[in-house]
């Protein structure tokens, strides 16, 4: 029996095995509670959160539902300013500036918080089922913190060597992120240059590698994609790019449009929007800067370029907005979020019943 009850929705208590992913700047918590209360997780992406704010839209989520919900941090390394590397930053987005009429440019700063104990503390006050984390885990105390209040751990991994640091540092379920995965890359461990795997050669390899449940991410947007993970023997899927085009997702309008409009052959991998490769829908900014190698550590040059990407948002215009979107993103609709999860489940049931 592989559906809809795994290892995953007995241990987060869902009716299926499918995870909302958290999406910072997309989830709200109309989306998270619409997911859970169709009965897979529902998840907010915090990661530019501080506690207070956190608390307000992990409130407001459960205000919504009496379902499991995740709230989701980042937890990188701080960066490490470059004053050379700065200044030919700011040379390479001069013209941006310009095309967009920002009137100012912004110094590369470090403006994401990291998971820390005032964010712990608040998490531990809200008590959600979840705490999910990207770019590895907190130090040791916090996620003993967590656990010890009876909440359950996740986080990301990118190699079976990822895969088996968290299970070995208290994750209680492990994120198997395939290279098709829109948005933040969420390795952590040296990759000695070698290439990020994708989801079908990742998910196998990491179910072997670990003990604990492990679920599929990454162009993951159909119910063949669902039922295919779980024959890869993953407990469940966590689905981001299929969410982002409903009314609850509370990104700009444009981006909405080109998720809907787009193939899905027309995404790349980036570093130029935030220091971190990600991957998005190409556009003239994301084509343009796919000519420098370096750019400034994560989060740096988000901040820089923050002025950018909200003047060509607020214009309308796709030309600069970080279009954050999976390979998968020819198979998306414009749905409500429980019709997305409605969808999910119907045509995981059909694809399996093929089987
Ligand atoms: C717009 C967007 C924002 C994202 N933000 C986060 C985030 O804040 N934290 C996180 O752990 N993952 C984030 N992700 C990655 C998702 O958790 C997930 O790995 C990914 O969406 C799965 O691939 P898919 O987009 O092909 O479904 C984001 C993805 C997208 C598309």
């Amino acid at each position: 029996m592989i559906w809809p009850t795994t290892p995953l929705t007995q241990l987060l208590q869902l009716d299926y095995p499918i995870i909302q992913a958290p999406m910072a700047g997309a989830t709200t918590p109309a989306m998270a509670a619409a997911a859970a209360n169709a009965g897979a997780l529902g998840s907010l992406g915090c990661a530019m959160l501080r506690a207070e704010a956190m608390t307000a839209e992990l409130r407001a989520a459960q205000a919504g539902t009496n379902r499991s919900l995740n709230v989701n941090f980042f937890v990188h390394d701080r960066p490490v300013p470059d004053e050379a590397l700065n200044a030919e930053v700011a040379a390479r987005l001069a013209p941006w500036h310009a095309r967009l009429g920002t009137g100012a440019s912004q110094a590369p700063a470090d403006t994401i918080p990291v998971f820390d104990e005032a964010l712990c503390e608040a998490v531990i006050a809200c008590g959600p089922t979840v705490a999910s984390f990207h770019f590895g885990l907190p130090e040791a105390s916090l996620v003993e913190r967590l656990k010890a209040a009876g909440i359950l751990i996740l986080s990301s991994a990118t190699s079976a060597e990822e895969a088996r640091w968290l299970e070995d540092h208290g994750a209680d379920a492990i994120i198997a992120q395939g290279a098709e995965a829109g948005g933040h890359n969420g390795w952590f461990l040296p990759r000695r240059g070698a290439d990020l795997t994708g989801t079908l050669a990742l998910v196998p390899r990491v179910v072997d590698a670990v003990s604990v449940p492990v679920i599929a991410a990454g162009g993951i947007a159909d119910g063949r994609g669902v039922a295919a993970a779980l024959m890869l023997g993953a407990s469940g899927v966590q689905v981001g790019t299929a969410f982002l085009a409903t009314p609850e997702c509370a990104s700009p309008e444009v981006h909405k449009q080109a998720v809907v409009a787009a193939t899905g052959d027309d995404t790349m991998a980036t570093r130029a929007y935030s220091g971190r490769l990600a991957r998005g829908i190409t556009n003239d900014f994301s084509r343009e800067m796919a000519a420098h190698a370096d750019w400034p550590d994560f989060p740096l040059m988000n901040a820089a370029t923050g002025p950018i990407r909200a003047a060509s948002a607020r214009a309308g215009l796709p030309d600069a907005v970080a279009l954050w979107s999976g390979q998968g993103a020819g198979l998306v609709r414009a749905e409500t979020t429980s019709q997305v999860v409605a969808r999910l489940v119907a045509e995981t049931e059909s694809a399996l019943a093929r089987v």
